[in-house]
C-alpha cells in the first residue's frame, strides 16, 4: 500500500468507529480528542496562517496503542477543533511501522515541515530497532505532506559518538539568538543539541549535549526571560527552568520540580507539547492517559494550558482563557460554614462542569468536595485537604505552608470521566481519569473533626466542542 492508500484507510476506520465512540457516556466532551480509537502525544504544536495546528500521535485502527499515524486538527480559537485528514501514515515499504512523536516548524524558506521519529519494530518482541529522525515537508495549508526522498534526516549510523540508545526519539526545535536548534529524547547519554546550518533545515550539525537528562518528549522553550524544560520521563512529567547559554551550548537548570500531578500506575498527564501563540503566550498541550481499551476511543488531551513563571521562578499554569467561551448555566451558591457536617447543594451539575472556590480550615481536620455523589455516604470522588496535603481521590498533593496559606484556592474541571484540578492559580495542578466515574450528579461539600469554610463557590455548565 502507497502512504496515501494507508491515509485513506486510516481516515475509513475512522469514520467507521465513529458512531460508537460518539454514544459512550463516558467519552469527554469539551477535551480534545479524535473521532474514534487511540489518541497519545500532542505532536508539532504550531500557530500558521491565523489557526493553531494540532497534530497527534493516532492509531486509526483501534482504541489501544498500535501502528502510530499523525492525526491533525486546526483551532481559530485553542476551544473548538476541526478534524483534518491524517497527516501521516507509516512508510512500511521503507521500513517504517511507525510515525513517533515529533514537531512542526517553518523553515526559512517558509516551508511548513514535521521532524518525527521513525520507528521500525520488525518483530513482536520490539528487537532489532533503530530508530532515526525523518522530515516531512508540507503544502501552504499544512494538508498534504511528503517525506523527504533523502530520509532519514537524522541516523545513529551517521551520528557517530558518543553512542546513543537507538530507542532515541521525539525531536524538538528551538530558536536561540536567531539561531536553530533540536535536541531529542531518549538518547540514552543526555539530550544532543544540534544546530541547523542551512535555511531549510535540512543539514544539523551535531553541537554536543545540552542536559543530562534521557527523557521522552523534552520540549525547551523561552519564557519570560528563562528557560524552561519540560521531561516526560515514564512518570509525572516534570519542569526545569533556568539559563541556556547558546554560545556552549549547555542549559544550567535552577528549578525543578512536578509540572502535573499524577499516578503512572492509574492516570497521568504526559507527553506535553509547546508553543507560542501569536501574543506570545506559551501555550502546552498533553496527553491524558489512563482508560482501558474497549471502549471504541481511549485518551484525551488536557485543556491547552497558558504557562507563565511566577515572581518566586516556579511556574504556573492554567486553562487558556479562551475556555471560558465555554462556559454556560452559572450558579453561586451562598458561602458556607460547616462544622463537622455535610452539605448537598441543591442543584445538579451533571458530568460537564468548571467549579471555582476557596476552603478556609478552621478547626477542621478534614474538609473538601464529593464529586458526582449520589444518596450513598463513600459515593462519589473525593477532593479534599487534610494535613498530608491536598487528595485527589488516591492521589496526594503535598503541599507546604505557604500553598496552605489560606484560602487555598480550587478551580478544576470536570467532563464526564476525567478530572484537571488548578490549585492556587495554577501553581500544582493534576489530572485524573476516573473510568468508573459515579453516576451520582450531586456536589456535596463536607467538614470533619471540626469547622471549615467554603467561599467564593462559582459553577459553570460546560459546554461541549464538538
Ligand atoms: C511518549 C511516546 C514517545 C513516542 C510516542 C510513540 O508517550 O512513547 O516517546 O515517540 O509515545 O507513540
Amino acid at each position: 500500500m502507497s502512504d496515501r492508500e494507508k491515509l485513506r484507510a486510516a481516515e475509513a476506520a475512522l469514520r467507521a468507529g465513529e458512531a460508537r465512540a460518539a454514544q459512550d457516556p463516558q467519552r469527554p466532551a469539551y477535551h480534545f480528542l479524535p473521532p474514534a480509537n487511540w489518541i497519545n502525544d500532542p505532536n508539532g504544536t504550531i500557530h500558521y496562517g491565523g489557526e493553531y495546528h494540532l497534530f497527534y500521535q493516532l492509531n486509526p485502527y483501534k482504541d489501544d496503542w498500535g501502528p502510530m499515524h499523525w492525526g491533525h486538527a486546526r483551532s481559530k480559537d485553542l476551544v473548538y477543533w476541526e478534524h483534518l485528514p491524517v497527516a501521516l501514515a507509516p512508510s512500511h515499504e521503507k521500513g517504517e511501522h511507525g510515525v513517533w512523536s515529533g514537531c512542526a516548524r517553518i523553515n526559512r524558506l517558509g516551508q511548513p515541515m514535521i521532524f518525527y521519529t521513525s520507528a521500525n519494530l520488525p518483530n513482536e518482541e520490539d528487537k532489532g530497532h533503530n530508530f532515526s529522525q525523518w522530515c516531512a515537508i508540507g503544502d501552504d495549508e499544512m494538508l498534504n505532506w511528503n517525506k523527504l526522498e533523502g530520509n532519514p534526516l537524522l541516523s545513529i549510523e551517521s551520528h557517530g559518538t558518543p553512542e546513543f540508545s537507538k530507542e532515541w526519539r521525539d525531536p524538538f526545535i528551538f530558536e536561540a539568538e536567531g539561531r536553530t536548534f533540536m535536541t531529542i529524547g531518549m538518547c540514552g547519554v543526555g539530550m544532543p543539541i544540534y544546530e541547523a546550518v542551512d535555511d531549510a533545515f535540512l543539514d544539523w550539525r551535531y553541537r554536543g549535549l545540552m542536559h543530562d537528562g534521557n527523557p521522552e518528549c523534552p520540549n525547551f522553550f523561552e519564557i519570560d526571560g528563562k528557560w524552561c524544560l519540560l521531561t516526560s520521563p515514564y512518570e509525572q512529567v516534570r519542569y526545569a527552568i533556568g539559563d541556556f547559554d547558546a554560545e556552549n551550548y549547555r542549559f544550567t537548570p535552577e528549578i525543578e520540580g512536578v509540572f502535573d500531578h499524577g499516578d503512572p500506575n492509574h492516570s497521568l498527564y504526559y507527553a506535553t507539547n509547546h508553543c507560542y501563540a501569536p501574543d506570545g503566550r506559551s501555550i502546552i498541550f498533553g496527553w491524558i492517559r489512563g482508560w482501558k481499551p474497549g471502549r471504541g476511543w481511549n485518551g484525551c488531551h488536557a485543556l491547552p494550558r497558558k504557562l507563565r513563571i511566577a515572581a518566586d521562578g516556579t511556574p504556573r499554569q492554567l486553562p487558556v482563557k479562551e475556555v471560558k467561551k465555554l462556559r454556560g448555566d452559572k450558579t453561586r451558591p451562598a458561602d458556607l460554614r460547616l462544622d463537622d457536617e455535610r452539605r448537598v447543594l441543591d442543584f445538579e451539575y451533571g458530568d460537564q462542569f468548571e467549579m471555582k472556590l476557596r476552603l478556609r480550615a478552621n478547626s477542621a481536620a478534614k474538609f473538601g468536595l464529593r464529586l458526582r455523589a449520589d444518596e450513598g455516604p463513600e459515593s462519589g470522588v473525593m477532593l479534599y485537604l487534610d494535613a498530608d496535603g491536598l487528595h485527589l481521590d488516591q492521589l496526594l498533593i503535598p503541599l507546604d505552608d505557604r500553598d496552605r496559606a489560606e484560602p487555598v484556592r480550587l478551580r478544576f474541571f470536570v467532563d464526564r470521566s476525567v478530572i484537571e484540578l488548578f490549585v492556587n492559580d495554577g501553581k500544582h495542578v493534576a489530572s485524573r481519569v476516573f473510568e468508573r466515574l459515579p453516576e451520582g450528579k450531586r456536589i456535596e461539600l463536607f467538614a470533619e473533626g471540626g469547622a471549615a469554610c467554603f467561599e467564593k463557590i462559582k459553577i459553570w455548565h460546560m459546554r461541549p466542542i464538538w
